[in-house]
């Protein structure tokens, strides 16, 4: 009896801590602002638009299908609520999540995406989930099965992700 409780309780707290207790995101949001250079990152954007509009080009037949179906809930924006959105206290969470997500990379310019990082850094943070996961959170996941990204798709990021952030090396 005592067992089933305390699993039942690691259920809950998994379930419904809120991501930036497991997430490094905090913590990276105030160095990021403390990092935040707009101008460099504007005029880099200018002198190198044609390699911009390759990586974009490639996002938007490879990537986006994948991100719009497994990111777009948070880091676009959510085309459907989920039952549990009404129930009081997840509503809060579910938009503290996206609120937060979008803080760090807002998706739905594509790219570059609107963020506080380099169009650079987004790269190889996308590369790195590609690579080893972390994304969707695993809360997320919990409620949408599908919602994982499968090899393929991995693959794909990483593939995407490589071979841009080559383009934007100086
Ligand atoms: C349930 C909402 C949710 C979903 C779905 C989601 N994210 Fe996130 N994402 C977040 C939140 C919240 C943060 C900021 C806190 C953190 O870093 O965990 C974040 C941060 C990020 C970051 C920045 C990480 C960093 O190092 O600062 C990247 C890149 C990212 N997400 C990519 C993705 C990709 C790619 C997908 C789809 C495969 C995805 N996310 C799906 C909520 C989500």
């Amino acid at each position: 009896m005592k067992t089933t409780i305390i699993k039942l309780h690691l259920v809950t707290i998994t379930v419904f801590t809120p991501t930036w207790v497991f997430s490094h995101g905090g913590e990276n949001h105030v160095k990021s602002i403390v990092k935040k250079e707009p101008q460099t990152k504007s005029q880099d954007i200018d002198t190198r638009k044609e390699a911009y509009q390759k990586i974009n080009d490639a996002y938007l037949v490879d990537i986006k299908p994948i991100f719009e179906k497994k990111c777009f809930d948070c880091h676009g924006d959510l085309k459907k609520s989920p039952w549990y959105y009404k129930v009081p206290g997840i509503k809060q969470m579910i938009d503290y999540d996206m609120r937060e997500a979008k803080e760090h990379i807002d998706m739905r310019k594509d790219f570059p995406f609107v963020s506080h990082e380099s169009p650079l850094k987004d790269l190889k943070s996308i590369k790195e989930i590609g690579l080893e996961g972390g994304m969707p959170p695993l809360r997320y996941i919990l409620g949408h099965w599908d919602a994982r990204l499968s090899e393929a798709e991995k693959k794909s990021i990483v593939k995407w992700s490589s071979e841009s952030i080559k383009r934007l090396q100086p």
